[in-house]
């Protein structure tokens, strides 16, 4: 082919151009392909290979410190709590009291151990017939081979030695994450101010 040629062929290929995208653009979309869960699992497969995922288990302790105006703990406590609900009849369970925390979080169950982070969130008692504390709070991961925050929510029912929430999503090298939250009482002082340790076992799927 002469350059003149290839010129010209590479002129009509230009004036083409705005006519084929012009006439993709108004073709209809394919419709997509019928849902299954073979195409779900793939989905799942390709999502757990992806480099950016985060651990599949992950550990944490967090160690709570309440505020007693009896003690006046001002200069160490980590939770507060709010008004109490405002009824006149007996409530042996606190029913409506909330709690607002920001917790640190260690990789061991003592609370001198590495502190990674801090969990930041509430619980509400929840229940007429006993303790149960709703909780949800964000996970704030920023020491230790990963970072990021991760989110919880799910029921602490005092009486359960085990008790499940939901990882419900997270950040950084958590992206993306959902799963079980396994958390268990580890110690509990009720000497005023009142403090716990409570770990959480997290099986993490991406
Ligand atoms: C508590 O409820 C009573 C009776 O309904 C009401 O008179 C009172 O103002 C309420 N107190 C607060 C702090 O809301
Ligand atoms: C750790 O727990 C011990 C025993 O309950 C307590 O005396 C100490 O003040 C706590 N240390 C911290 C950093 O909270
Ligand atoms: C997590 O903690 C770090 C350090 O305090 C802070 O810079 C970051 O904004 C926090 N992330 C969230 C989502 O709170």
């Amino acid at each position: 082919m002469t350059a003149s040629a290839l010129a010209s062929v590479i002129c009509i290929m230009v004036m083409l151009l705005p006519a084929y995208y012009a006439a993709a653009a108004a073709a209809p979309a394919p419709a997509p392909a019928a849902y299954s869960h073979d195409a779900y699992r793939a989905c799942k497969q390709k999502a757990a290979d992806r480099i950016l995922c985060g651990p599949s288990a992950f550990t944490f302790y967090l160690h709570n410190t309440v505020y007693n105006p009896t003690v006046d703990n001002k200069d160490y406590f980590n939770s507060v709590y709010g008004l109490p609900p405002n009824v006149t009849w007996p409530n042996p369970y606190s029913f409506g009291t909330t709690s607002t925390f920001e917790d640190p979080l260690t990789e061991g169950p003592a609370n001198t151990s590495q502190q990674i982070g801090v969990a930041q969130g509430l619980w509400q008692l929840n229940s007429k017939v006993g303790y149960t504390l709703f909780h949800i709070f964000t996970a704030n991961i920023t020491d230790g081979d990963y970072k990021g925050t991760i989110s919880i929510l799910g029921q602490i029912r005092e009486v359960d030695p085990v008790r499940y929430l939901t990882v419900v999503g997270g950040t950084g090298d958590f992206l993306g994450a959902r799963g079980l939250a396994t958390n268990r009482l580890v110690t509990i002082d009720h000497t005023a101010p009142a403090t716990w340790t409570l770990s959480f076992d997290l099986d993490l799927y991406y």
